[in-house]
């Protein structure tokens, strides 16, 4: 027997019987008890910023279910407006920021070591989830990949193709390399005050990875990835790290020894028996059940769930969606996925 967190012992490479389980998004607006507490915080950036709040709803789910690993809520967007872009969101629509287009734009940004007193209740809100959290649970800090927050950054939103960034990256590389040099830059800043604050594993969400192609895939999402890794791993020796470059596809092959990373999260369009053969020689996997079955319940979402467990059980599995719960999920089909994983 071990005292040792079941999420922390799937890191260091243990096949457990009963695989941890968290879900991306698992504080959030298919909560009753989430929309409460946005409510009283005012708008979805107030609530990142309230220390007490933002360690309230990282709480409710894991009151509520009993999660193996709970990550800290805060946003991916917050970097940038650390950084001094101004970043706002349109309920119903998602971020808006000020856009970066130019040299000139990217001259009016903030030095990576200038970020830590707008951050200082990000650090806050862990240091309180350090002393509430149940002594089983794992607090997960995180950050956006520079790749995926530049994005936002040049075109200012979200976009179907990430076509501003990749439009920048090919008419002024030397700007966009500096933007994602400062992104590099400032993440590692970023996510080891984290780990000072109690962070004990560390999440890079590259949402958009899928849209980058060979040498620009190597160049833009493996590279910082790599240069994030090892200088975090440098300064807090055995912090694990788990790394999502969403749709890479066959570039997930080897990315996680490649960046050392202990996990290598997938999306829903991995195939589990072909991920099962390739990736988790390599690394803890993480992923990949379709958020899609947390709306529909049932039967499908029992026998998925078993499919992806039975698929990985031979190595170190953590359970997850592939993406996001949504605001439609019905909080019972949680509760149903939790009986199918731990019985
Ligand atoms: O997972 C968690 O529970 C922790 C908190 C967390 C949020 N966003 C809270 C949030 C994390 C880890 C993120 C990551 C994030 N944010 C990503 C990477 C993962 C992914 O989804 O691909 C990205 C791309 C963002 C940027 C972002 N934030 C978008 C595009 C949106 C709007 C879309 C939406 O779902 O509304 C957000 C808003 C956001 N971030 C919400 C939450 C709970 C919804 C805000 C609300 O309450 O209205």
């Amino acid at each position: 027997m071990t005292d040792k967190k079941t999420l922390l012992r799937s890191l260091s490479g243990e096949a457990l019987d009963t695989p941890p389980v968290w879900l991306m998004r698992q504080a959030g607006r298919y909560l009753p008890e989430y929309r409460e507490t946005r409510a009283e915080a005012g708008d979805f950036l107030s609530l990142c910023y309230n220390s007490d709040l933002a360690a309230e709803v990282t709480l409710q789910p894991i009151r509520r279910y009993g999660f193996d690993a709970a990550i800290m809520f805060a946003d991916i967007l917050l970097l940038p407006d650390a950084l001094g872009a101004d970043v706002w969101f349109v309920t119903g629509e998602g971020p808006r920021l000020s856009t970066i287009t130019d040299a000139g734009g990217l001259a009016k940004m903030k030095g990576k070591d200038d970020i830590h007193d707008h951050m200082a209740p990000i650090y806050e809100t862990l240091r309180i989830l350090t002393r509430e959290l149940p002594k089983e649970t794992t607090l997960i800090g995180f950050a956006g990949a520079p790749w995926t927050v530049a994005t936002y950054m040049i075109a200012g939103r979200g976009t179907p193709d990430q076509a501003p960034a990749h439009k920048l990256r090919q008419s002024d590389p030397a700007t966009f390399d500096a933007l994602m040099d400062l992104l590099t830059e400032s993440t590692i800043e970023y996510l080891s005050m984290q780990v000072q604050a109690g962070a004990e594993v560390i999440k890079i969400f590259d949402s958009w990875a899928g849209s980058l192609k060979g040498d620009a895939f190597t160049k833009y999402a493996l590279e910082p990835a790599k240069r994030i890794i090892t200088e975090l791993k440098r300064r807090h020796p055995g912090i694990p790290v788990i790394a999502f470059p969403r749709e890479a596809g066959d570039a997930y092959v080897g990315f996680a020894k490649a960046v050392g990373a202990d996990c290598l999260a997938i999306d829903t369009k991995v195939d589990v028996t072909w991920a099962a053969t390739h990736l988790q020689p390599d690394s803890c996997v993480q992923g990949n059940l379709d958020p899609k079955h947390m709306i529909t319940g049932g039967q499908a979402l029992v026998d998925e769930t078993r499919r992806i467990v039975d698929a990985f059980k031979g190595g170190p599995h953590i359970f997850n969606l592939g993406h996001g719960i949504t605001p439609e999920a019905d909080p019972d089909n949680v509760h149903l996925l939790l009986e199918t994983i731990r019985g």
